[in-house]
């Protein structure tokens, strides 16, 4: 396993790595063997790499695709887009980074719209093919003629980066997938260690509620014991929103003070939403004026340009004296901007004071604004929200979110994500039009990074209208129980770089199957595999060995099943320890929990570690606690262990 950096060319200023944190790997400045065939070509057009590749090889990666998983033969433009299409790469997070079956993976340290030609046939003298094969040309639907691709012919990568003059390229070597991806996730600075109370239960309620009817609800969530850690408000909160104040409308929070200390002793961590185009009746507008972009968003916002140190400490010192009124956490919207639905964000030519363009601007947004809104927190651990990450962001405690709301979108998103250091949260909205999808949606939300319901448009909880309210808070408890066991997945992912949630493919590299699938992937190390339309089961692949079904203990080996189920399909492998919390509402900071060790399988040679801290600040000693199925007394002011299963 090694990351090699071979710099070609004279990169840009404005690249990734120079805003990332410090990288966590040992980088080997040479020319590694697997890139000595790779061209390089300063143009007009910018800068240009090809590379010959074997012809079967598969590309993952590139950031949040929520349209497609195996980019083998595509072309992918690494674009930041709010409304991704098709599977051409926009993305709310895009990232130049893909990883090949073949034992390397590639990252290209650029911010520029780059295009990646995934294997494209080269010219060639045809020798050994059969150029008189007619298949294609029976078939009616452009869709099957558009797709025809041959891979018998040589292939090439190629990369090619606009305006750029040469870049900086990571060819970063190892066995499986999943050690080419926790390794770039090192390289930028590691995985990210949540708040323990970022992964209970997230609700974000109507964005048109004044204060009253905001703790109204508030209020219902706990009379009605819905676990909830953050609750989150929408644009109401503000004084205007689209662009924003960041002030509290005092007409409607008339005691915003107030308000929030009775949600912190209600035990809500409180998130607002925002974005980062900054009103002229802002308070902080005239300050941070010169170091914006010569264009304006939505209504008058102005466009911070977050390079500038000047620009960083002006809006974070805002959004600090929100936090210092105990507000815990940000959702940071509309960072991506779309080319789709009316091109509201800023030129792609704009001009920022740093000397930088709006492109290289469109993919560095979000995370910079990660990055300023994490100064404003200082050393408070969080788990937030954001709508646009690029690449190196592995280690900024926010998960994605999106308004897209297709549910085969929303899974392949969980499959697809973890390849590239980012973590995606398939919300459930007010959108469902049965109990049935509800659940179904719930169910898949509660197995990624955060529980999250986005209520932002409704004034009731998304399942009033279906009377369901046992199935959700049944739903909502699973997912408390395994908030230990997630917790010491992020831990392994803050340490490592491994993902706690990511592709199959990452951890059983020869079971082909998952190369193509979009509806299986890993949380922790249990596989998931949701039903997300109407239906009373689905067929579950699960990798070679001996598995378990999570809910009812029964052994299948790998191979292809039929589960019925009206919950989600989680399994387990053979000899894994699974630690259970008797569920809580939500987590205060002494929370203990009440753990049952649950074994499938022979697990006689087994352990779990569960993970120890303050669960809410940066500077926490972390206590490394392992227990097996035999030796579980341990002295722990977080966790007690009551008792174990087995389940053979
Ligand atoms: C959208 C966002 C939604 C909601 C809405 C409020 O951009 O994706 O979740 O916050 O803004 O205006």
């Amino acid at each position: 396993m090694s990351v090699y950096k071979v710099r070609y060319g004279t990169p840009e200023e404005f690249v990734p790595s120079k805003f990332a944190p410090a990288p966590k790997c040992e980088i080997i400045e040479a020319m590694p063997e697997g890139l000595k065939d790779m061209e390089f070509k300063a143009t007009k057009r910018g800068a240009i790499f090809r590379m010959p590749i074997e012809k079967d090889t598969d590309f993952f990666g590139f950031g949040l695709q929520l349209k497609g998983i195996n980019q083998k033969g595509n072309k992918i433009t690494i674009q930041n887009n709010a409304d991704p299409r098709s599977n051409n790469g926009f993305s709310h997070a895009p990232v130049p980074f893909f990883i090949t079956q073949k034992g390397w993976g590639i990252f290209v340290d650029t911010a520029r719209y780059a295009k990646f030609y995934c294997g494209k046939q080269k010219k060639t003298v045809y020798k050994d093919v059969d150029l008189n094969d007619k298949k294609y040309v029976a078939s009616l639907s452009t869709d099957e003629l558009y797709a025809v691709k041959d891979f018998s012919v040589d292939v090439e990568l190629i990369i090619e980066i606009p305006y750029a003059e040469g870049a900086d390229l990571y060819y970063i070597t190892g066995e499986k997938i999943l050690d080419i991806v926790m390794q770039y996730n090192m390289l930028g600075g590691g995985g990210c260690m949540p708040a323990l109370w970022g992964l209970g239960g997230y609700y974000r309620t109507c964005g048109r509620f004044n204060e009253t009817q905001a703790l109204d609800m508030a209020k219902r969530i706990r009379e009605h014991h819905i676990p909830c850690d953050i609750y989150g408000l929408e644009p109401g909160w503000q004084t205007y929103a689209y662009s924003c104040t960041y002030d509290w409308d005092t007409e409607r929070f008339k005691n915003y003070k107030e308000t929030i200390k009775e949600l912190t002793e209600l035990g809500f961590k409180l998130n607002l939403w925002e974005h980062c185009y900054t009103r002229p009746t802002c308070t902080i507008h005239d300050d941070i004026f010169p170091y914006c972009g010569k264009s304006l968003v939505f209504d008058k916002g102005l466009v911070p340009d977050f390079t500038i140190k000047e620009a960083r400490e002006i809006f974070a010192s805002k959004q600090r004296d929100l936090v210092n009124d105990g507000v815990r956490g940000f959702k940071l919207d509309e960072c991506d901007g779309s080319d789709i639905t009316g091109g509201w964000n800023f030129p792609d030519c704009d001009e920022f004071p740093s000397g930088m363009d709006g492109e290289v601007y469109h993919n560095l947004l979000g995370t910079l604004y990660g990055q300023v809104n994490k100064m404003a927190l200082g050393n408070l651990r969080s788990f937030q929200s954001i709508r646009s990450f690029g690449a190196l962001c592995s280690s900024y405690n926010y998960s994605l979110y999106s308004d897209l709301t297709d549910p085969h979108d929303y899974l392949r998103g969980l499959v697809n994500a973890g390849f590239t250091g980012i973590l995606w949260t398939p919300e459930v909205g007010g959108n469902s039009n049965t109990q049935e999808e509800l659940r179904r949606r719930l169910q898949t939300v509660i197995f990624s990074p955060q529980a999250l319901i986005n209520a932002w448009y409704i004034e009731y909880m998304p399942w009033e209208k279906f009377g369901c309210e046992e199935m959700v808070k049944e739903i909502l408890d699973l997912r408390m129980q395994l908030v230990p066991y997630l917790y010491s997945k992020f831990y392994e992912y803050y340490r490592t770089g491994k993902p706690p949630v990511r592709s199959v493919l990452c951890d059983y590299p020869g079971e082909d199957f998952f190369k193509n699938c979009e509806d299986e992937y890993l949380f922790g190390d249990m596989l998931v595999a949701p039903i997300i339309t109407p239906a009373k089961g689905r067929e579950v692949v699960l990798p070679k060995g001996t598995w378990y079904n999570f809910f009812t203990g029964e052994k299948l080996e790998g191979g292809k099943h039929y589960i019925e189920t009206n919950d989600v399909p989680v399994f387990v492998r053979d000899g894994d320890i699974i630690p259970l919390a008797k569920p809580v509402e939500y987590m205060p900071e002494d929370v203990k929990f009440e753990i049952t060790l649950r074994a499938y399988g022979d697990a006689k040679d087994a352990s779990f570690t569960l993970i120890e801290d303050d669960g809410v600040t940066d500077d926490t000693d972390y206590r490394e606690i392992t227990v097996t199925m035999n030796d579980y007394n341990i002295d722990s002011f977080r966790y007690e262990i009551v008792g174990t299963e087995e389940i053979k």
